[in-house]
């Protein structure tokens, strides 16, 4: 896949407001061309503002995370493919990936899967009444979007590699979990600076607080495109 690498950093506008968003994207300019909205802003006014960002020529992730039943979420996905968005996640259930791939039918939208949410681990899935592990539980439903026609998966980046393999060169990858060297990890606690989660194979990175926490976000966005950059040389 030929992205420049500006094309490749994702920043994610995990913000209370519209206003908020607004003026971060003002501050941002032309540094950043794709951006992700989530649960905090799109339920905050934050859809018609994802029309006018990508109105503006700017592109959008909306991480939704989809999860109902068939007819419902191909109906959800028809909407979000009429605003336009480029990337829209759904939760990796087989009947749920099916019905969103259905759902894009004839848009230029495209279908990330989460395989399984970051913050799981053995003890939380023996809970929920899945008798796997979180590795084998992954593996297992990114040969299911695949199968399924889904465009990519979002990953950690120490997933990159392995999930490589089953998803082929087809799939994107998203990666979020992205700290450049010397930033501060948050709740992350399985981080990647941008460099090596592009040697993982990673395609798309995301990234939240180093940029829109940093004094200078336009400044650390730019130090992230030239780590990239350097990193697909
Ligand atoms: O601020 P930070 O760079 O940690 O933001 C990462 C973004 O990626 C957040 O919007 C978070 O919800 C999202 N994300 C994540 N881990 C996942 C999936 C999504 O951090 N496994």
């Amino acid at each position: 896949m030929a992205l420049d690498a500006r094309e490749r950093l994702i920043v994610a506008l995990d913000l209370p407001s519209v206003q908020a968003a607004e003026s971060m994207v003002s501050r941002l300019g032309e540094s950043v061309l794709f951006y992700k909205i989530g649960y905090q802003l799109a339920f905050a006014g934050g859809l018609p503002f994802a029309a006018g960002v990508i109105a503006a020529g700017k592109q959008v992730f909306l991480d939704l995370k989809l999860h109902d039943i068939g007819n419902t979420v191909t109906k959800g996905v028809e909407s979000v493919a009429q605003l336009g968005a480029t990337f829209l996640t759904v939760h990796g259930y087989p009947q749920t990936m099916k019905a969103a791939v259905e759902g894009k039918r004839g848009s230029t939208l495209r279908i990330l899967a989460v395989t399984v949410l970051t913050s799981y681990d053995d003890a939380d899935l023996a809970a929920a009444g899945y008798d796997m592990s979180v590795g084998e539980l992954a593996a297992a439903r990114a040969q299911q979007a695949r199968d399924t026609g889904i465009d990519g998966l979002v990953c950690s980046a120490e997933e990159t590699a392995r999930l490589r393999d089953i998803a082929g060169p087809g799939m994107v990858l998203v990666t979020p979990g992205i700290r450049p060297a010397g930033s501060a990890s948050g709740d992350q606690k399985r981080i990647m600076t941008p460099s090596r989660a592009i040697e993982a194979g990673a395609d798309y990175l995301v990234v939240g607080r180093p940029v829109v926490e940093a004094p200078d976000p336009k400044k650390a966005a730019e130090a992230i495109v030239s780590e990239i950059e350097q990193a697909t040389r």
